[in-house]
């Protein structure tokens, strides 16, 4: 399973991209705003941080303006994935940029029947946002497994399913044991999957008795 982190901070993107556990990075137009950046600078920088895709957001709603901000976009990086909303004129926008090569990402996935769509468009990832549909009384988890089912059962879907809105651990274990592709992580989740109290306790006891033995390991 690839991990993308979901933020536009470029520090944090640094610092996690150091850990060699990043595979790539989804930003949004929130996610941008938050920074108080320019666009397109944070996102050279992002895809000078990252060698995996990087998922940069049309703002557009129509056709002809997402096309050719698309275009704008996977010029900056050859790593850039233009980022286009779930819209018939989304997925026409998908079609297109993925004709020329260009890597697609279909956000704001919602539906089972959306995701059919964004496969037949080429998207290279469809994005449902399973926290958002859970926050609404809706089963997140089950669109993912939904979604996984339906592309294993065509070879010429080969869109990878990104799962997004991720809002805690157990969300990245459940799309993780459905065999959902990606999951993209805001970066406070990611650290934490990293976690566990008895890790914490069993260390604290093994560096306690280790300094009772007075030794210590010669550095090569
Ligand atoms: O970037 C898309 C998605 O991951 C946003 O998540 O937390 O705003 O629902 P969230």
């Amino acid at each position: 399973m690839k991990f993308f982190v979901d933020t536009a901070d470029t520090a944090e993107i640094r610092d996690l991209a150091e850990t060699g556990l990043l595979d790539g990075v989804t930003t949004n137009p929130s996610l941008v705003a938050k920074t108080g950046r320019k666009f397109l600078t944070v996102v050279e920088e992002i895809c000078g941080l990252v060698a995996g895709p990087v998922s940069a957001e049309v703002t557009a709603t129509d056709f002809a303006t997402m096309l050719r901000e698309g275009h704008t976009l996977a010029a900056i990086a050859p790593n850039v994935c233009v980022k286009v909303p779930l819209t018939l004129a989304g997925l026409k926008t998908c079609k297109a940029l993925s004709a020329e090569n260009i890597k697609v990402n279909v956000t704001l996935c919602f539906s089972a029947a959306q995701a059919i769509l964004a496969a037949k468009a080429g998207a290279t990832f469809v994005s449902p946002f399973v926290g958002r549909l859970d926050d609404i009384g809706e089963d997140g988890m089950q669109l993912i497994a939904d979604i996984v089912q339906i592309y294993r059962q065509y070879e010429t879907f080969t869109t990878e399913v990104l799962v997004a809105s991720v809002r805690h651990p157990i969300h990245v274990v459940a799309a993780a044991k459905l065999g959902a592709h990606v999951a993209t992580l805001p970066p406070d989740v990611l650290r934490k999957l990293a976690l566990h109290p008895l890790t914490d306790k069993g260390l604290a006891t093994f560096l306690a008795d280790w300094a009772k033995t007075g030794q210590s390991i010669p550095q090569a």
